[in-house]
């Protein structure tokens, strides 16, 4: 049996108080069915700055009745000390997942990523403190990585920050850091790599590539390409990311602790591969897109060129054990978007 197997009948069998921020969001909306399917406490804030009440309602059409009871939703800022405090009330671990995300949004606007990315993240941190939390999992960034050249991404060798978004991410890890050293505070740090699945906003001038290209072929409407096609990422399927984020809670090792961690495949797909998987899934119930090509155009300020991760880190202290390649989670995804943007 793998960790994660073990973990979830020893959460059935003595279920947790949760505290997931963003719940939602993309990311923080797959935590909580997970953690509701496993019959856990959960208390979700979320001020639906980029989430939507459509995530919440979805989850709660895949849970029971009695599984959705266990939510104690509160709509509130994580930039108001006076919320941090009482969500964290009472809480076993924190999944701290609110954040602006997106480097354009970052670069256009990075005082209000700071005040959600920075200051919230340090109120979140004071208060899970002051609330004696177990454990803090906070959503850290690949981006973290910045200029740093080498491949694959090894977690202690990260370069200069290319964007506001990344500054606040990296600074999150410092502050982590930081109140391990002087109060003792137990954190963990994710680094997701480009995190993708069902219920990823394809809307907005911020969205991720795979909802935004995949809304754009059932549209049959044109799909940029920023740059060469060239480009590489560490494409990760949402369940290997929920995985990551309950060992990380619940590890009991001394030495996993106050870390971060990459999570993501190990696997590195360029923009033009890309592509390609999803006109070819999506071709078979959309025939249009059978003769589809992209449409290059210039690189876009602040991004990372190439982007793989080495997850053994992940895989030795946490026993991180990805389900989902790119492909096997693509499957998913897009069975999830056809029925949902078609
Ligand atoms: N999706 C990825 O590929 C990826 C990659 C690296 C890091 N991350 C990080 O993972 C986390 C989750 O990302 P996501 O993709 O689910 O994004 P998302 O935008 O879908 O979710 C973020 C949620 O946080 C909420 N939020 C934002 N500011 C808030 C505030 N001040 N108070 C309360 N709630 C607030 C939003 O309304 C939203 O529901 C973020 O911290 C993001 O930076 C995501």
């Amino acid at each position: 049996m793998s960790t994660f197997e073990i973990i979830q009948q020893q959460l059935k069998v003595e279920p947790k108080t949760w505290l997931i921020t963003g719940v939602a969001g993309f990311v923080g909306s797959n935590l909580l069915e997970a953690l509701l399917k496993l019959n856990q406490r959960v208390v979700g804030l979320d001020n639906f700055s980029t989430g939507h009440q459509r995530n919440l309602n979805e989850v709660q059409n895949l849970v029971t009745a009695e599984q959705w009871a266990r939510l104690n939703f509160i709509n509130g800022d994580i930039r108001d000390i006076a919320t941090c405090h009482q969500v964290c009330d009472g809480v076993d671990y924190v999944l701290h997942q609110a954040a602006l995300g997106s480097v354009p949004r970052s670069i256009e606007d990075p005082i209000s990523t700071n005040q959600s990315n920075i200051d919230g993240f340090l109120n979140m941190l004071v208060a899970a403190r002051d609330k004696q939390v177990k454990r803090f999992v906070y959503a850290a960034s690949s981006s973290t990585y910045g200029d740093h050249p080498d491949l694959p991404k090894e977690e202690s060798k990260i370069g200069r920050p290319l964007s506001p978004y990344a500054v606040t991410k990296l600074v999150n890890e410092f502050y982590a850091e930081v109140f391990a050293r002087t109060y003792g505070f137990n954190t963990i740090g994710l680094r997701y790599f480009n995190i993708f699945g069902r219920r990823q906003d394809p809307d907005g001038a911020y969205a991720a590539v795979i909802p935004r290209w995949t809304a754009a072929m059932i549209k049959n409407e044109p799909v940029y390409i920023n740059g060469d096609g060239k480009t590489s990422r560490d494409f990760c399927y949402v369940d290997n990311a929920v995985q990551a984020n309950l060992l990380a809670a619940t590890i009991e090792s001394k030495d996993a602790v106050n870390q971060v961690y990459n999570v993501a495949v190990g696997d590195q797909t360029d923009l033009g591969q890309l592509y390609f998987y999803l006109r070819d899934s999506l071709s078979a119930c959309f025939p249009h897109l059978r003769e589809g090509q992209p449409v290059y155009r210039d690189f876009r300020a602040g991004d990372v060129r190439h982007s793989l991760a080495d997850i053994s880190k992940a895989k030795q202290l946490l026993g991180y054990r990805p389900t989902h390649r790119i492909v096997e989670g693509l499957r998913e995804a897009m069975h999830w978007y056809v029925g949902h943007l078609s």
